[in-house]
């Protein structure tokens, strides 16, 4: 940037209004050359897609740069989460950055000096909340232009998003992707001091940090990654593409991670991954999810989960140590996402509704208790009725217990995208009706299995709509409502369950086993 640029934009950052109206009447390569040329890397899709052969580099070296410690003190941070565990696991490393920073968490925007909003792309109805959340984030820097804003996580990885930013929302201070979270510090800094919209978005993956810092939510479940990444690419999905090549965790950081979780009195964790299944293929050594398992389960920690498989890489190593059960709970959540073979050919999934029914004979055999539960995409480019009643068939023969059930929703740059699409989406809602009536009466029959059961709840708190009620999970997921002393909170107690709901089960606390 020029001095005559940096003076404009100063004069412009000064007078937040004139700035919106000057920067709305450009387009974006104009907004880009103009005034974003000197950080703006845009995220690329078919970049992105390239995998590296390149071995990975793991730093375990990380520190907060000397000139930007202290610089949140007195200051707030607020960060919103949207999409899957992986982003509710990235928001407390962005916690724990901020904090290091000095920063105090806050839950109200207009008290806050930097909103971060970690954004989710796998439908367009997600990406749609984002931006109504960021029209509501204007009338507050308006107010205080101070703030910071900043948009991050999937959506920062999509070319489309950072141009829309750019021309609709040129309030928003910076954008930033899900390769480079450790550059917080430096990006809020590069906000802060240059008042200029930051853009640092990195279509390669990049390295893994071992000891970033985390604020975790609460002290009784904890998020545990073990890869990122996938290299799956199913035609309809871009999380290859915003969250680029597997890239798997060395198992002994893992397990020093999950020790220290044990050693503070965590009760259970859940190791995360898009595609956990693949654990380990990246390594030169044989080693995968079963070894990893194997290894955890000897660790003192109650509960240990993990999501979200792959059926295709599922394999009996897994199976074998899953069956071993103890701390390694009999739930097991597994995406088939159609009951069609021909469904799933088009989709890329690599496997048949055959092969999947195998799987979970295996499973079953295996874990004859086992709770599955499934992620379905109704109204896929050309499905037909018959293809949808294959996954009606499906559902009813594994018997689900609960299932993510989803429209198709074209992402730009994935394969199906770009196919003719010949099913009116009145039809695909009729679809998703009738799937979701069929999901909730197979939940409701496996909760009234539960009716008059005794069953381990780790009690997670005051439920959400009364105070006077705890809530917590069973080992197989199950929410269970009941009340008891507010010291059982962090514990494992037995409840015996009263009454079976659609979703949850209500119990009665059964006492004098446990010390309150
Ligand atoms: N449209 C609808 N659902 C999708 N999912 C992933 N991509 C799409 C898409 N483009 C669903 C899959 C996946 C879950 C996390 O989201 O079912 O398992
Ligand atoms: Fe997306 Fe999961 Fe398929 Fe990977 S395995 S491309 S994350 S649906």
């Amino acid at each position: 940037m020029n001095e005559e640029q940096r003076l404009e934009t100063n004069q412009i950052k000064n007078d937040p209004q004139a700035n919106l109206d000057r920067l709305k009447k450009m387009d974006a390569d104009e907004l880009i050359g103009k005034y974003f040329q000197a950080t703006y890397q845009p995220p690329n899709l078919k970049k992105a897609k390239k995998r590296l052969k390149k071995d990975v580099d793991i730093h375990y070296d990380y520190a907060i740069p000397e000139d930007m410690k202290g610089i949140g003190q007195g200051k707030k941070f607020l960060i919103r989460t949207y999409g899957c565990q992986m982003n509710e696991h990235d928001s407390e490393v962005m916690a724990g950055l901020l904090t290091d920073l000095g920063y105090q968490p806050t839950e109200e925007t207009t008290e806050a000096d930097v909103i971060l909003l970690n954004t989710c792309a796998i439908r367009e109805n997600a990406e749609n909340r984002v931006f109504g959340e960021i029209g509501h984030l204007k009338p507050i820097k308006m107010e205080n232009p101070d703030l910071i804003i900043g948009v991050c996580g999937c959506m920062s990885q999509e070319e489309s998003v950072v141009n829309r930013i750019l021309q609709k929302h040129p309030f928003v201070d910076m954008i930033f992707g899900t390769h480079n979270i450790h550059r917080l510090p430096q990006l809020l800094k590069e906000a802060m001091f240059s008042k200029e919209m930051v853009v640092e978005v990195w279509s390669k993956e990049g390295d893994i940090i071992e000891n970033l810092p985390k604020v975790r939510k609460g002290n009784i479940k904890a998020w545990v990654n073990i890869m990122y990444g996938c290299d799956k690419f199913c035609t309809y999905c871009i999380v290859p593409y915003t969250r680029g090549k597997e890239r798997s965790r060395l198992p002994e950081d893992i397990i020093e991670e999950v020790r220290h979780l044990a050693a503070q009195g965590y009760q259970e964790v859940t190791l995360l991954g898009q595609n956990v299944n693949a654990y380990g293929k990246d390594f030169e050594f044989e080693y995968g999810l079963g070894d990893l398992l194997d290894e955890l389960r000897k660790i003192d920690i109650p509960r240990i989960r993990f999501t979200t498989s792959h059926p295709r890489d599922f394999d009996d190593r897994l199976i074998e140590v899953l069956a071993k059960g103890g701390n390694l709970l009999d739930h097991i959540h597994l995406p088939v996402q159609s009951g069609s073979s021909e469904v799933l050919r088009v989709m890329a999934r690599r496997y048949t509704r055959e092969d999947y029914l195998e799987l979970v004979r295996k499973i079953r055999a295996a874990m004859p208790n086992a709770t599955l539960t499934t992620d379905i995409i109704v109204g896929f480019p050309n499905e037909t009725d018959e293809q949808f009643e294959e996954t009606m068939t499906l559902m009813k023969e594994v018997g689900f217990e609960a299932a993510y059930t989803f429209i198709y929703s074209p992402r730009e740059g994935t394969p199906a995208a770009r196919w003719e699409d010949n099913i009116p989406m009145e039809v695909k809602k009729e679809r998703l009706q009738r799937l979701n009536a069929l999901v909730n009466e197979q939940s409701k029959a496996s909760m009234k299995a539960y009716e008059g059961q005794i069953v381990d709840v780790l009690v997670e708190g005051e439920s959400k709509k009364d105070p006077d009620v705890l809530s917590g999970y069973t080992e197989r997921n199950k929410l269970v409502n009941f009340k008891a002393p507010k010291s059982v909170i962090g514990k494992i107690v037995p409840v015996k369950i009263t009454k079976a709901k659609t979703w949850s089960l209500d119990g009665e606390f059964v006492e004098n086993t446990v010390e309150v």
